[in-house]
């Protein structure tokens, strides 16, 4: 999959969030976040332990350039400090897009998680043309899984995903239309 839009590094503003690209300038928060074992307990991927490693995954995060859009930092616009991610996946696997996100947990509770990832399906939609966006959680996370149906998102059913059980949930543009209209 390629977008045929620029590669999207500055996404969308939202009344408490900025989004845009991760910079190696952000190698100290990206590994706050990411080497944090509460924060990863169910994102399936391993965690970060120095400034190098994220530095490394920084630089080598491939999806504005291949895809033309990706998962996005998200500073606080009231502190301008970068306290998670949120933003869209391609999956070649599932030949999908998906959303994601993560937060430091001295944010959670606040809706952040929700103001983010209803962004970032505008920004599919509207922005990207897309026809669906899916997520993919684990069972446990019961968190993740109030996020996604806050944001109208339908779970689908179960789907192996690096070798692990999850469920898919996901959200239709043509559903948007009736959902505006309050049906
Ligand atoms: C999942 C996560 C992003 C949610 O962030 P957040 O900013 O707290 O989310 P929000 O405040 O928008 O909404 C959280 C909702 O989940 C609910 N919730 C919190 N813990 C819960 C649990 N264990 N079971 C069920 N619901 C839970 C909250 O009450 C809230 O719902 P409400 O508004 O109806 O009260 C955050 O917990 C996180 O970063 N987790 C670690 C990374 C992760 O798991 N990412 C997702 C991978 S699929």
């Amino acid at each position: 999959m390629c977008s045929d839009q620029p590669p999207a590094r500055i996404g969308p503003e939202t009344e408490r969030l900025v989004h845009r690209a991760f910079t190696i300038a952000d190698a100290a928060a990206f590994l706050t976040l990411n080497g944090n074992p509460a924060v990863m307990r169910f994102t399936g991927e391993p965690l970060i332990s120095s400034l190098d490693e994220a530095r490394e995954a920084i630089a080598a995060y491939p999806d504005f350039d291949v895809v033309g859009f990706g998962r996005w930092a998200c500073v606080l616009k009231r502190t301008q400090r970068v306290i998670g991610f949120c933003g869209l996946k391609y999956l070649p696997d599932l030949d999908a897009v998906d959303v994601g996100y993560r937060f430091l947990p001295e944010y959670w509770g606040q809706g952040l998680a929700t103001e983010a990832c209803n962004a970032s399906l505008r920004y599919g939609f509207e922005t990207l043309g897309l026809d669906e966006v899916i997520a993919l959680v684990l069972p446990a996370n019961g968190a993740s899984i109030r996020v996604l149906e806050k944001v109208g998102m339908r779970m689908q059913g179960e789907t192996m995903y690096d070798g692990q059980r999850t469920l898919r949930f996901a959200k239709q543009a043509a559903g948007l239309e009736s959902e505006a209209a309050g049906e």
